[in-house]
């Protein structure tokens, strides 16, 4: 059996920062399943082609070839607001997930050799990419400590200085209207795996959070402490 991590929860719950966290500490493979509907939907605001299933297609043919190879995920602007709300939109079609999902199930089935197995974070991971993940954890928290998290992160980030920040408020509004939407779709919508543990994020530091889901981690893996 492939030792494999899924990590489901909503928009800023803090799901990256703990894949993070785990795949440093037990050697394992890392990927940020958002940032492929993020890069489907930079290139359709791009306006090179207009239907995102197409757009999906040639990501997967094209730029992504080595599943491990992924730098065409690295790209800061990924993570414009812009492109969130745009993902949350190309993210509810079928076809452009199911383009997708061979991609995401073959790079938690052939981790390179120098892993021990592969983490993957998302909405879907535990409930449809990989359901027979050895661990599932459901990483929530609530809206208001997530729009301060996502606040900072974008001051940090700021885009070369050149964009105003959007709001608290603003940015409270826009978590809200995406987890609805992701929440809702008929298509492999957000919601907890009845096998995931719940990590409410809210009250914990980032160390007190990595640590609870690593003691959880090593004990579905079951490995020793
Ligand atoms: O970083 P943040 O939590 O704000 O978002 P993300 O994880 O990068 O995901 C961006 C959007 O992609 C989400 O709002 C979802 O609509 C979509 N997504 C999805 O549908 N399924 C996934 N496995 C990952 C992301």
């Amino acid at each position: 059996m492939k030792k494999q991590i899924a990590i489901d929860g909503p928009a800023a719950s803090g799901k990256g920062t703990i894949a993070r966290g785990l795949a440093r500490a037990l050697n394992f493979a890392y990927l940020d399943t958002g940032l492929l509907y993020r890069a489907v939907a930079q290139r359709l605001l791009q306006g090179a082609e207009s239907r995102a299933v197409v757009v999906a297609r040639s990501l997967v043919r094209a730029d992504i070839q080595d599943l491990h190879d992924l730098r065409v995920l690295e790209d800061l602007g990924l993570r414009h607001p812009a492109v969130s709300a745009k993902a949350s939109e190309v993210a509810a079609e079928s076809e452009v997930r199911s383009v997708l999902r061979g991609l995401q199930r073959d790079f938690a089935d052939n981790p390179p050799a120098d892993k021990s197995g592969a983490i993957l974070d998302g909405r879907d991971i535990a409930t449809v990419i990989l359901p027979n993940a050895a661990c599932k954890i459901f990483v929530t928290a609530a809206v208001v400590v997530r729009a301060r998290r996502r606040l900072a992160d974008l001051e940090a980030a700021n885009f070369g200085g050149t964009e105003s920040v959007p709001t608290l408020e603003d940015l409270r509004a826009d978590l809200q209207a995406r987890d609805l939407r992701d929440e809702t779709r008929a298509d492999s919508p957000l919601r907890r795996d009845s096998g995931a543990l719940l990590l409410d994020t809210g009250e914990q530091s980032v160390a007190e959070s990595i640590a609870e889901a690593l003691a959880y981690a090593r004990d579905c893996l079951n490995l020793a402490d």
